[in-house]
């Protein structure tokens, strides 16, 4: 099944009120900015964003070609920024103080972490004066197999609101009160526990960055969390994960990203409506897969 609607045309929206001239970008929706997120959302107004979705960088030195979890390292783009672990409180204060300003009284945000920088997110939330709503557990099906520890196959994800009242949430987007698993239990009940059993998505052959969401999960939060014409940003893109699905679901995206190619990875995504890109080695031709394809990223 193919999915086919009309992008609503970008259009100049966020500028702030008070910033010269010269500092303007002529930031719009529906489009994504190769730029540093803190300065991209310096130029937003207030309250103007409905949903974050974000995977910030881990601060773990993170290597983007080590051939970790079996990928094929001629296929990874070069490039991952990493923050340096002394600096990551204070990188993520800053950040998400400019979430916290320019969200909506109805909005939430959804920040993925692993384990080992989650008490600078948590302690950082808390401090900024988010309210946390649920701690979500997002369990993959392998991590990296280890000699002398226990596998680490799960992924923290905070979900967080500033306005307990305002916020949006569609218990029913998924599932009804009555639909039934085969053996009978609560497929609402099981898809509103906080531990999310979602597999990461193999590109095997297809050009990817290192790290990136699965669209499974963006697909369950933009669902529960946002409505259709809402803006939804990524202040930190990768591949474009986040804003290629919010498309596909008809939200509106913006996001930035700092490393030149994979900005570009996610703007080619965005603008030709394809899912993966296949990578022709042999010839250097990148052949583009029509993978706008719902049924494909299930
Ligand atoms: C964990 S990855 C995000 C992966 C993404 N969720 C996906 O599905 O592909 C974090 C990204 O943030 C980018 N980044 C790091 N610092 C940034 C900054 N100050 N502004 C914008 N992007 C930044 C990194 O280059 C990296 O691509």
């Amino acid at each position: 099944m193919k999915v086919k609607y009309k992008q609503k045309k970008s259009k100049q929206l966020f500028v702030k009120e008070n910033v010269s001239p010269n500092q303007v970008y002529e930031l719009a929706i529906n489009k994504i900015y190769n730029m540093d997120c803190i300065e991209g959302m310096k130029q937003l107004s207030n309250n103007s964003i409905d949903l974050v979705i974000t995977d910030p960088p881990f601060a773990i030195e993170f290597k983007a070609k080590r051939n970790n979890y079996n990928r094929t390292q001629s296929h990874v783009l070069e490039g991952y920024q990493e923050i340096p672990k002394e600096k990551y409180y204070e990188f993520t204060l800053q950040w998400m103080k400019e979430v916290y300003r320019i969200l909506k009284e109805s909005g939430s945000m959804y920040v993925f972490s692993g384990w080992n920088n989650l008490k600078d997110i948590l302690n950082a939330l808390d401090e900024i004066g988010f309210i946390t709503v649920n701690h979500i557990i997002w369990k993959y099906q392998f991590g990296v197999v280890t000699q002398k520890k226990f596998v680490t196959s799960h992924y923290h994800c905070l979900y967080v609101c500033k306005n307990e009242h305002k916020r949006k949430f569609f218990p029913y987007a998924r599932f009804s009160k009555c639909d039934k698993k085969d053996t009978g239990g609560s497929l609402h009940y099981e898809d509103k526990e906080d531990v999310w059993y979602i597999k990461r998505e193999y590109w095997n052959g297809d050009q990817k960055t290192p790290t990136k969401l699965p669209a499974e999960l963006i697909k369950k939060i933009l669902l529960y969390s946002s409505e259709e014409g809402d803006v939804v940003l990524d202040p930190f893109l990768g591949s474009g994960q986040v804003a290629v699905v919010s498309k596909m679901f008809k939200r509106q995206y913006l996001g930035f990203e700092i490393v030149k190619e994979y900005y570009e990875f996610a703007k080619e995504r965005l603008e030709k409506d394809i899912y993966r890109i296949k990578s022709n080695f042999k010839e250097n031709i990148p052949q583009s897969l029509e993978l706008f394809d719902v049924q494909e990223i299930k």
